[in-house]
């Protein structure tokens, strides 16, 4: 008989055998900033998640810098929505005034700039509208308009979360023509209409104000489709290519780990995180452990990059 538990027989071994390992470099942290001065908001649905104003950045920023881990993912939070998002491109917008500031005191931190409108438009859309149509062309120019904006500000990586159609080419041919052919484009290629977004569009305000994102963001029935994605996305130049959500969707990223020979990121998102905040707050689940297996897990199934909102306490358990 073939015994399995020979190799499980205790800590030594057990150790010797583990296929993955998590590490700090695995993780990107997001970080909402607002505008304002003095401001810590917490999240309400996200505990352990706030949003900071510039001059209250340091705080985290220390964090992360102590923690070691691979970067942070940008969301900014203008004061002024219109309908063409004109804060998401403006010179001294929120987030292009966050990533000076944070190049200037903290240039070791690896800065990813999450590229969409939704925040910064008054309808909460990720493109421009017209009547209740998400127009998906006349929106092209202004995603390459935010990256490049960010770009010039210092940003390293620009991470399109549209789902517009031709955006990373589109954003792509911007960068270059703008001198930035060495910025990197890691694209939310499989991107789900998913309600484990909900606590994210609280902290970011960015709920759309009609209607919804299905007729741009995917359906959650549809892994062939999502292939589909990623293979245009790296047809036009991606330099990596995401799924997101993270935990619903492993199947998804594991067939993409097995059918392009790319780096591969997965986005833990904000009802993912809550799910796992709310139980443990009430003695349900052990954060820690239920935390590791899940990060474990979307590792495992082949995730170079994970974007999570855990990633500071998971690499105190490591
Ligand atoms: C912007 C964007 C969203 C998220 C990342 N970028 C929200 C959305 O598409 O509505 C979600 C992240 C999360 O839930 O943690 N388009
Ligand atoms: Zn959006």
């Amino acid at each position: 008989m073939y015994r399995f538990r020979r190799l499980r027989r205790d800590e030594r071994i057990r150790a010797m055998m583990q296929e993955t390992r998590l590490h700090p470099k695995d993780f990107i942290y997001p970080i909402f900033v607002i505008e304002g001065v003095n401001i810590k908001n917490p999240v309400e649905s996200m505990p352990g998640i706030f949003q900071y104003s510039i001059d209250r950045l340091e705080e985290i920023l220390e964090q992360v810098k102590e923690a070691g881990i691979g970067g942070i993912m940008l969301f900014g939070i203008p004061l002024h929505k219109d309908p063409q998002g004109s804060q998401a491109y403006a010179k001294d917008g929120i987030t292009q005034r966050a990533v000076r500031f944070i190049k200037e005191r903290y240039p070791e931190i690896y800065i990813v700039v999450d590229i969409c409108l939704c925040e910064y438009t008054s309808h909460g859309h990720c493109g421009m509208v017209q009547g209740e149509e998400i127009l998906n062309d006349e929106t092209l120019p202004f995603l390459v308009k935010m990256a490049v904006s960010l770009a010039e500000a210092g940003a390293d990586m620009a991470a399109p979360s549209d789902m517009m159609d031709g955006r990373v080419a589109a954003i792509r041919e911007g960068l270059d023509q703008a001198g930035f052919t060495q910025m990197p484009i890691m694209a939310y290629s499989a991107k789900f209409a998913s309600a484990y977004y909900g606590p994210f569009r609280d902290a970011a305000h960015s709920a759309p104000g009609f209607g919804d994102r299905k007729s741009y963001q995917m359906d959650y029935a549809n892994g062939q489709e999502a292939l589909r994605e990623i293979a245009a996305d790296i047809e036009e130049g991606a330099d990596m290519v995401m799924v997101k959500p993270a935990l619903a969707y492993l199947d998804v990223l594991k067939e993409a780990a097995l059918t392009f020979d790319m780096p591969l990121a997965v986005y833990n998102v904000s009802g993912e995180y809550a799910m796992v905040k709310a139980a443990a707050a009430n003695g349900w689940i052990d954060e820690k452990r239920i935390v590791m297996e899940n990060l474990t897990a979307m590792k495992r199934a082949g995730a170079k990059i994970i974007i999570t909102y855990h990633a500071l306490d998971a690499v105190r358990w490591i």
